[in-house]
């Protein structure tokens, strides 16, 4: 077998082997591009995507607001499909496995797959859907997810995709912000071995809304009988035409919308756009994951999380690569499973977060094969990857041979944005890497000085990279104060939410989220999306949720109830159920809180703000720091009392 890493020091660094073998392998890239980033993205822009027209200028920025390649066109479905239908047309484009194990799994080439994207492009035209409408996807991990975003592009609607996992009334939230025309969704899937029914799901999520047309791909053996305004997918595509001409994109002009949570009660709709998503989305995809035409990428995440759309979808597809999705759980039947899938189709380059891995963990290692013969490069994302995670998938994962590559990005990034490229290195555990050749983070003062290294906030400075999002849905104010504002002054760079360690060299070590974002299980979750959802509870008169570590998801949600009025046990244990059920049909299981505690008072300042922070301290008993703003101290003894007699469901 190829050597592929080298052992220096403390961290691993590509062989000569690898260096020949990767798209980049000198680490003047970086260098290079700084000296001029738009004239960098240009070139790559050029080489890289089949454009319609040429944009009249690299970029223009107007001060929150900029834009790529303005003027020019292209569409992203005709680049992932249509030019490489010459040359790649019976390559495979998506292998696709179910979770039943006894089901056949589904194999799309390029051909196969650009006609029926074509058809499915043709009825949603048919449908009254045309250039800048919005059509909600609330799809499983099924290939017609992928045919389903592909269609929207191709005639210019904008794709909104609602995590399948989520609830009926976070779908609502998402359709109605969106104004979405339409709703694709399917009869179920499977999950654990169970049939997951979604349609209920969805019929109950735009009951309230205007969205009046709904198309259900048939996922179950039996077809069940459909109400007014639902139509069957595959009996649409029947009577569709063959060739739907790809609408002209303007570079600026909306892909898709995503939905992500923020540090206010209700999700952002994040925007991205044609021509800058599609470059850094192919040029990310080639260099991280060093494939070549006809090997195969598998991303585990959820289409329904940006990293699904970049590395499940848009990436691998405009490359030319192929795309592995698989439906289910990861220890379905067993924790063998992925690597089982792995061995079976020779997945090249493997990208999952670092919670899998830690369940992987759990399970045992007897799990693992010994041969893993086709894997190159192993990815990681989501939430920060420990050390002990990291060698873990360096050793038993890659047998001690493979790159491990730890990404950061965000859903407003687009595509992951801070790495070691596998040809340059180097990998090491704990530290993420450096800023994307073409993209510049560093970090900022909690005052918002710019600081040369050590501890701060991360952001990113300009121009912005092309991939990134360029507004939240209808909501301008917003887009503002999130990420150009810091203690309510305009700043000059983004601002990511994170805090991170920046060392002389330009690496990054990601600390976390800065913010009252939570991360469970690489899921992003909002502490007052959950407030919001559990404030309506009759019973409960103030509320804080915040984040308490864990060993495998990362970190899980506490939820500190103060009741109306003071409750016997037996009342608690029903308004414990309460509110995990109101965060259950509001957001969704994935929010389920792991600790609920009942508490007389919260910290508050005297505006009457919940000191969150102190909270936070008190779960990872750590010094609570200042206290003098805290107007009720005397409620953070009873806390401490509560935290440690612990939480008995
Ligand atoms: C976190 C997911 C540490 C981070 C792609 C970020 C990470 C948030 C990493 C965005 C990583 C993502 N190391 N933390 N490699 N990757 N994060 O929008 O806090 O779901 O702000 O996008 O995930 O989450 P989102």
């Amino acid at each position: 077998m190829k050597k592929r890493v080298l052992k220096k020091g403390r961290f691993y660094v590509p062989t000569k082997d690898s260096k020949n073998e990767s798209w980049i392998s000198d680490e003047k890239i970086y260098g290079e591009a700084a000296k001029d980033p738009i004239k960098f993205w240009e070139k790559l822009a050029e080489e890289g995507i089949s454009w319609k027209e040429k944009w009249k200028k690299g970029y223009e920025q107007k001060g929150e607001f900029f834009k790529w390649f303005l003027g020019g066109k292209l569409n992203i479905c005709y680049n992932a499909l249509d030019r490489h239908l010459y040359r790649l047309g019976d390559n495979k484009a998506i292998i696709w496995v179910p979770e039943k194990e006894d089901e056949k799994e589904r194999i799309y080439t390029y051909k196969e797959l650009w006609k029926e994207v074509n058809k499915f492009a043709n009825v949603l035209k048919q449908k009254g859907i045309k250039k800048g409408d919005v059509v909600c996807i609330y799809l499983p991990l099924i290939p017609e997810v992928i045919i389903s975003m592909l269609a929207c592009a191709r005639i210019g609607a904008i794709h909104s995709i609602v995590f399948s996992g989520f609830s009926s009334d976070a779908l609502k939230v998402r359709v109605l912000d969106g104004e979405a025309k339409l709703l694709i969704t399917a009869d179920g899937y499977y999950r654990k071995g169970e049939k997951e029914k979604l349609l209920q799901r969805a019929e109950e999520g735009i009951k309230e809304t205007k969205l009046k047309r709904t198309i259900v791909i048939n996922r179950f053996d039996k077809k069940r009988a459909l109400k007014k305004g639902q139509e069957w997918y595959d009996e649409l595509l029947l009577k569709a035409g063959e060739y739907c001409e790809p609408e002209t994109m303007e570079s600026n002009e909306p892909l898709f919308i995503l939905y992500t949570s923020g540090t206010t009660g209700k999700p952002k709709g994040v925007i991205h756009e044609s021509g800058g998503y599609s470059v850094q989305a192919m040029y990310t995809t080639k260099w991280n994951f060093n494939l070549k035409e006809g090997e195969i990428i598998w991303c585990t995440a959820d289409i329904g999380w940006v990293t699904g759309h970049t590395y499940l979808c848009y990436g691998p597809l405009l490359n030319g690569f192929t795309t592995l999705m698989y439906e289910g759980i990861p220890n379905y039947p067993n924790p063998g499973r992925f690597w089982k899938i792995i061995n079976k189709y020779k997945v090249s380059a493997f990208y999952t977060a670092p919670t899998a891995l830690r369940m992987f963990i759990l399970w045992g290692d007897k799990w693992v094969p010994k041969k893993m013969d086709s894997l190159k490069i192993l990815g990681s994302v989501g939430e920060p990857i420990d050390e002990v995670t990291w060698k873990w998938y360096f050793k038993k994962i890659g047998k001690g041979n493979l790159p491990v590559i730890d990404t950061w990005w965000q859903t407003e990034t687009g595509t992951n944005v801070i790495n070691s490229l596998p040809g340059v290195g180097p990998f090491m555990p704990g530290i993420a890497g450096r800023s994307l050749p073409g993209t510049k983070y560093g970090v900022v003062s909690e005052t918002g000085r710019i600081l040369k290294k050590g501890k701060g906030l991360l952001v990113q400075f300009p121009p912005f990279s092309p991939a990134m999002l360029r507004g939240v849905w209808k909501n301008e104010k917003k887009y503002k104060e999130t990420y150009f504002k810091l203690n309510g002054k305009k700043v000059d760079y983004y601002i990511t939410g994170d805090a991170a360690v920046l060392y002389p060299n330009g690496f990054i070590k990601i600390l976390g989220r800065s913010d009252d974002v939570i991360k469970v299980a690489g899921h992003r979750l909002s502490t007052a999306e959950l407030e919001h959802a559990i404030h309506k509870s009759k019973s409960i008169g103030d509320v804080a949720v915040v984040s308490r570590p864990d060993k495998i998801k990362g970190e899980e949600i506490v939820v500190f109830a103060m009741p109306k009025k003071k409750l016997e046990s037996r009342k608690e244990e029903r308004i414990r159920k309460e509110i995990t059920s109101l965060v259950n049909t509001q957001i969704g299981p994935i929010a389920r809180p792991k600790e609920i505690y009942f508490v007389e008072d919260l910290p508050k300042t005297r505006s009457g703000k919940i000191m969150r922070r102190i909270l936070k301290s008190l779960l990872r008993d750590e010094e609570l720091g200042e206290l003098s703003t805290i107007v009720n101290k005397e409620c953070i003894d009873e806390i401490k009392i509560k935290i440690k007699e612990g939480f008995k469901r």
